[in-house]
């Protein structure tokens, strides 16, 4: 399912604002989602989680450009995602819910840094950009909320 042209020119256009910068964000993401979703913590035992770890940086840092290529393909999803659903689903079993919880956690820290970008309707774009990439990282039922036949968030 396609992203409609609004959305895509919306969620692109604020992807180019934030040019290399994406990596602070999902770091800040990270931080947030190990502070109010502590349960999500028990993927990354392995990893230094505290503040200013260049561990979650480094994590960070792989989570943005991932959303990046997502954002440069977001005609294929599926396929330009396949190597990561098969790593989260399958080797490290992610509940679903704790996509729902990161990309949460990413649209808190964009709204906290970008107020004047984050309208209403930049909200509703970014939750179905999200919604794409879960949904080819995830089982379904991950999801920002359901998603209609035409793509809307419900
Ligand atoms: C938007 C959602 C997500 C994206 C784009 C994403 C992206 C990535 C990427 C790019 C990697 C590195 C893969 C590699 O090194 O080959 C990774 C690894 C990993 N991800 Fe995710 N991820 C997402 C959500 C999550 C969630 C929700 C969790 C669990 C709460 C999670 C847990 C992990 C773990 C444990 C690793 C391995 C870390 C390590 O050992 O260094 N991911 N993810």
């Amino acid at each position: 399912m396609e992203l409609a042209p609004a959305d895509r020119a919306a969620v692109l256009a604020l992807w180019r604002k934030l040019g290399t910068n994406v990596g602070i964000y999902t770091t800040e993401a990270l931080e947030r989602i190990f502070v109010a979703f502590p349960s999500s913590k028990t993927y990354f035992l392995h990893l230094n989680l505290s503040p200013g770890s260049a561990q979650v940086r480094a994590h960070g840092q792989k989570v943005a450009e991932a959303l990046s290529l997502a954002m440069n393909h977001l005609d294929d999803l599926p396929h330009t995602l396949s190597a990561l659903r098969e790593l989260h689903t399958h080797r490290l079993r992610v509940d679903p819910v704790f996509f729902k919880q990161l990309c949460h956690c990413l649209l808190v820290t964009l709204a906290r840094h970008y107020p004047g970008d984050f309208s209403p309707n930049m909200h509703a774009s970014l939750v179905k950009f999200l919604n794409h990439v879960i949904s080819a990282l995830a089982p379904s039922s991950g999801q920002i909320g359901r998603v209609d036949a035409e793509g809307s968030c419900v």
